[in-house]
């Protein structure tokens, strides 16, 4: 018995073998042409299947292999193909950027400070200028201090795995977490002190979280201020000047009314990016703020009849971003230094 004929599947592979024949000398572009003309969904080969219909009963699963190994051949053939571009590129970088570490560094352009870096040297610079005194706080620590001692409730989403990363213990050890914000900062402060104070930290968070705006490691700057007075106008004045610090004195601020189980009233701050000088328009939220919740103070040793304060957590990365106008987040983190060298000015 001889096979059917399918004179439209030859036709499409007399074409593609036309198209493929200087497969290896094509770049990305090419290949991506010849990608979308034979086998995108509106492609030549997928467009085969629609004469299916048409087709006597019995030829229907001869012509679906055919144009199915098609298919399979022209994409095997444009993944090498694409797979030997890749390599290529990635070879000839290597080669371009290869560093000898043994040479004295005589010749090699200075280094400069990351621009992560920079900000928070800047940041933590100002606040020290405004009575403030630098702390540290653990990254990796207790569940009780990264949410119970917030107030967080045991059934907040907050407390998912999605969202944090649990270390793991054995059974009936306290839960240990890479803290999800630099708020664990403040039950650690207001336990190590007496008040007032006025303490900032600044450090890595983690979260379970990654798309060009969130990353699973970035950073905060977190502030907390503890005395007798202190009042949201005392906070709002505190992140004005931050604000106008780093984008200049005509930057815009809102103060949008938000949640947060630690601070009661709360508020979620955005920059105006058009007055901060950013050539896009519309605003950015770079943080949250409040008045530190009387439970907070009462599980960190403070009496809230005689002491009041406020708090605010800041994301660095996003503030670095906004400042320098760059579009995804994992610029950061990336040791690329195409990115990098851009910043060679700052100090
Ligand atoms: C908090 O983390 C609160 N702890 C802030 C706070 C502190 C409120 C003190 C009140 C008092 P939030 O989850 O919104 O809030 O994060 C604060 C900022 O961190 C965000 O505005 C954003 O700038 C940054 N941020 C959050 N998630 C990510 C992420 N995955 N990658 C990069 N930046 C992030």
């Amino acid at each position: 018995m001889s096979l059917p004929v399918f004179p439209e599947i030859d036709a499409a592979r007399a074409a593609w073998d036309l198209s493929s024949i200087s497969l290896a000398e094509m770049d990305e572009a090419g290949l991506a042409q010849l990608r979308a003309r034979f086998v995108s969904k509106k492609g030549e080969i997928p467009a085969l299947m629609r004469n299916l219909g048409k087709l006597p009963q019995e030829d229907r699963p001869a012509y679906g292999a055919a144009v199915q190994t098609l298919r399979e051949t022209v994409e095997g053939s444009l993944d090498a193909a694409e797979a030997a571009v890749r390599d290529a590129a990635l070879t000839l970088r290597l080669e371009r950027e290869t560093l000898d570490v043994s040479l004295d560094g005589a010749d090699s352009a200075a280094g400069s400070l990351h621009p992560l870096q920079a900000l928070r040297d800047e940041l933590l610079d100002l606040f020290v200028s405004m009575g403030f005194e630098i702390a540290d706080a653990p990254e990796l620590d207790t569940e009780w201090f990264n949410f119970s001692a917030l107030n967080v409730p045991d059934d907040h989403p907050a407390r998912d795995m999605q969202d944090t990363f649990f270390v793991e213990r054995k059974e009936g050890e306290e839960p240990v977490v890479l803290r999800t914000h630099t708020s664990n900062f403040q039950p650690h402060a207001m336990r190590d002190r007496k008040p007032p104070f006025r303490l900032i930290n600044c450090g890595p968070v983690f979260r379970c979280d990654a798309d060009a705006t969130h990353a699973p490691m970035f950073y905060q700057i977190e502030g907390v201020v503890v005395d007798r007075t202190t009042n949201f106008a005392n906070l709002k004045a505190t992140l004005y000047t931050m604000v106008r610090s780093m984008f200049g004195e005509k930057a815009q601020l809102r103060f949008r009314p938000s949640f947060f189980p630690f601070t009661e009233p709360s508020a979620e701050m955005d920059v105006d990016c058009r007055s901060a000088g950013l050539d896009r328009d519309g605003w950015m939220e770079i943080g949250g703020c409040g008045m530190i919740h009387p439970n907070v103070l009462r599980n960190g040793g403070i009496d809230p009849d005689q002491f009041q304060g406020f708090a605010f957590g800041f994301g660095l990365d996003r503030m670095t971003m906004l400042r320098h106008g760059a579009k995804d987040i994992f610029l950061l983190s990336a040791g690329d230094m195409r990115f990098l060298k851009q910043f060679r000015g700052l100090a």
